[in-house]
């Protein structure tokens, strides 16, 4: 192995989000939202976001763990319900107050504040009026929007409007996340109004003229590859699933204008064009200071394997035929960013990281992961390729600075470079953590 050194400002972070870490869930006015709401269904045994890594009370140990590690930028989201309860309306002072103290403790220790806007937690009183389905959403969401800019535009260094824009296909087309329905119809109406909230939420932004502020988007991308490369099924089921399900949602109209051909052809096929108005796919397409990129693997698919049958509309979420990690798609990610989808823009990875089931503390009370510390170094190995070809990559930030509560997945799934008890609330630093800051103070390996 080579040596590997990034180049100078290069921006180190670590990610987590309002309702993986924050708890307090009910305290200080805080209203509900649909991940609260959803993992108290009755009949559904899932764990709940209530308490988490409890951040709301212990951001200070948080920071201060960050600081120890050299960490230089803290992505985090702000809770939309904790600072409007109702969504719209009456704005939640508590809420503001706690976000005031979140990002002055961040300054004060040298780390850079970057915010998502919007992680998936819609208020639930929001939801009760539709959700993302009502297009009155782009009016509510621009409310919040406007509190969060007025009260911290110019604190915040990076503005994130969506992270992962495809839990809402998930939630609300196949059902396994909050909201939790099942209904393909809307959930497209729901995709088109979240792009017009985000292009809305881009032109409010630029109107505010906050000269040390930027804004983008998050969005995952999880390249399916045709299983076997030259045989045309497999070719054409990736095809339609990278258009059609994944990442093609998205950037295509946000960086191309419209809706693929193919996906296109699809909503038509089976009824579930939502309703566009003149003028959306402009709004939609807004000029971006960066980009996010989420990168965890690729999918592989194969048309004729058992567990990847005919695509059937909303239930057909592929998992990939293949066992490990594709960390070289990383690559071809970036390429095609920048060949397919024209991005000329700064690109963040926002998120990158290692799930594991159990990992306890050894008599030492030391954590080994070494096949987080493994698969990590992969990624930025084929991200620092990526940059020699010409990627314009700013920064990485690695998913998760703790164990935190992994949406449907609760606590079972540990993704953290610090260990948390979430009997104790105590934190205990991982190998993958100290390899991490040493990346960090040598800015490579
Ligand atoms: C991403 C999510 C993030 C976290 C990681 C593991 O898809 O954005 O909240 O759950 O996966």
């Amino acid at each position: 192995m080579g040596e590997y050194k990034f180049p100078e400002g290069f921006l180190w972070g670590t990610a987590t989000a309002a309702a993986q870490v924050e708890g307090a869930a009910l305290e200080d006015g805080r209203g509900l939202s649909i991940w609260d709401a959803f993992c108290h269904l009755p009949g559904v045994q899932l764990d709940t976001p209530d308490v988490a890594c409890d951040q709301y009370h212990r951001y200070e140990e948080d920071i201060a763990l960050m600081k120890r590690l050299g960490v230089q930028a803290y992505r985090f989201s702000f809770s939309w319900s904790r600072i409007l309860p109702e969504g719209t309306g009456k704005v939640n002072q508590a809420g503001l107050d706690y976000y005031r103290r979140l990002i002055g403790c961040l300054k004060q220790n040298g780390i850079r504040p970057c915010a998502t806007i919007y992680h998936w937690d819609l208020p639930y009183a929001l939801q009760l009026k539709g959700g993302f389905g009502n297009r009155e959403i782009v009016k509510w969401y621009l409310e919040y929007v406007n509190v969060l800019l007025k009260n911290f535009g110019n604190d915040i260094d990076l503005w994130i409007t969506f992270n992962e824009p495809i839990a809402v296909y998930v939630g609300y087309a196949l059902g396994f996340f909050a909201p939790g329905l099942k209904d393909e119809k809307y959930a497209r109406q729901c995709i088109h109004n979240l792009l017009l909230c985000h292009g809305e939420a881009v032109k409010l932004f630029r109107s505010f003229h906050l000269p040390k502020a930027q804004i983008g988007i998050t969005v995952d991308v999880w390249h399916h590859y045709p299983n076997r490369p030259d045989h045309p099924a497999d070719i054409a089921m990736a095809r339609h699933q990278n258009e059609t399900q994944g990442y093609g949602m998205f950037l295509h109209p946000l960086f191309l204008g419209g809706y693929s051909d193919e996906l296109n052809a699809y909503m038509e096929k089976w009824g579930f064009t939502p309703e566009i108005q003149p003028g959306d796919f402009e709004t939609i397409r807004q000029p971006l200071d960066f980009y996010g990129l989420n990168f965890y693997n690729a999918i592989f698919d194969q048309a004729d394997d058992p567990r990847q049958m005919d695509v059937q509309p909303g239930g057909n979420f592929q998992t990939s035929v293949r066992e490990g990690y594709d960390y070289e798609a990383l690559q071809d990610v970036l390429r095609m960013l920048k060949e397919k989808y024209q991005l000329n823009i700064p690109i963040y990875i926002t998120e990158n990281g290692f799930p594991q089931t159990d990992e306890a503390p050894d008599e030492k009370g030391e954590i080994h992961d070494p096949a987080r510390i493994e698969c990590v170094k992969n990624v930025l190995i084929q991200l620092h390729k990526a940059m020699e070809n010409g990627a314009d990559v700013r920064g990485y930030f690695l998913w998760s600075l703790l164990d935190n509560f992994e949406w449907t997945a609760g606590y079972s799934i540990r993704y953290g470079i610090t260990r948390v008890d979430f009997d104790t609330q105590k934190r205990t630093v991982k190998d993958s953590g100290k390899w991490y800051s040493q990346v960090i103070r040598s800015n490579g390996f």
